[in-house]
């Protein structure tokens, strides 16, 4: 098989090379001739702006237009396009622009997605519009104050847990391969807070219901079989908002940019809970 690749290429460079050649000489004689200009593509953007510096700015929507020939594809380059060429005052978070940072979370035609991963709608008779995600405090144009979402993923200490500290440093902790593979779908969580800010229950009680991303990492520690405390994680789930405030509508799985599934992490969690709280009564 490799022989008859390798015959095959030897074969298509020689059989190609005149052709290109010729394909040259073509190029050349027409270069003279300039190439009709492309017909703006004029696609409207309006932008939730907010700025509390400014005494009395009240939020409104502004709108810019962008050229789409000039623009690359995404919302977020057509954003970075406005800062950089029409308005440097707008604000907006950003970083890897590659859907790994999350920093770009924001709702867009109403959806909440990455800036980044979310491609411009080339309907120009439709203007795109542009708000910052819902439900959240706003610090300035398209930024959230993810304060509470970042004080909540702390709360359920996001890392390995062991009882007994006393060889810390000095090993490693290694798991099965089919342990591993239990986390598959959740460790690749960016925290964008798309989901949770899509999530009814945590848009009424943001501030004591942990919502879906944040519970879906309080799983991911749950299960992973290096953890010594899925029981004390357990239990600082056991009341009437942190977790059972999910009535399982699943916006939060709709949404994700990541394609990852946080209504099911949170429906294991509720299982889980479920044996916990019998053998918890068992023994009591
Ligand atoms: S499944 Fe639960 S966490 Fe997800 S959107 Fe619905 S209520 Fe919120
Ligand atoms: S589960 Fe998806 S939407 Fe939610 S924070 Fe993680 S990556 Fe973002
Ligand atoms: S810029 Fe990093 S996820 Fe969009």
């Amino acid at each position: 098989m490799a022989a008859v690749c390798f015959s095959l290429r030897l074969c298509s460079s020689s059989v190609v090379r005149p052709a290109a050649a010729f394909t040259v000489v073509r190029f050349a004689q027409t270069a003279a001739a300039p190439a009709p200009a492309a017909q703006p593509r004029i696609k409207k953007f309006q932008v939730y702006r907010w700025d509390p510096d400014r005494a009395g700015d009240k939020p409104r929507m502004q709108t810019y237009e962008v050229d789409l020939n000039t623009c690359g594809p995404m919302v977020l380059d057509a954003l970075i396009k406005i800062k950089n060429e029409v308005d440097p005052t707008l604000t907006f978070r950003r970083s890897c622009r590659e859907g790994i940072c999350g920093s770009c979370a924001m709702n867009i035609n109403g959806g909440n997605t990455l800036a980044c991963l979310n491609k411009i709608d080339a309907n120009t008779s439709k203007a795109t519009k542009i708000y910052p995600l819902p439900h959240m405090y706003v610090v300035k144009d398209l930024v959230p104050d993810m304060s509470n979402f970042y004080a909540q993923y702390k709360s359920i200490e996001p890392y390995l847990k062991k009882k007994d500290e006393s060889k810390a440093g000095q090993q490693q902790y290694l798991q099965s391969m089919e342990d591993r593979q239990k986390l598959d779908g959740l460790y690749e969580c960016i925290l964008c807070a798309c989901c949770s800010t899509s999530c009814p229950s945590y848009w009424w009680n943001g501030d004591k219901y942990l919502g879906p991303a944040v519970l879906m990492q309080a799983y991911r520690w749950m299960i992973d079989s290096r953890d010594d405390f899925t029981e004390e994680r357990l239990s600082k789930l056991q009341d009437p908002f942190s977790l059972y405030r999910c009535h399982t509508i699943m916006n939060c799985t709709k949404t994700c940019p990541k394609g990852l599934n946080p209504g099911k992490a949170i429906a294991q969690i509720k299982k889980m809970m479920a044996t916990y709280q019998e053998k918890t009564t068992a023994s009591a």
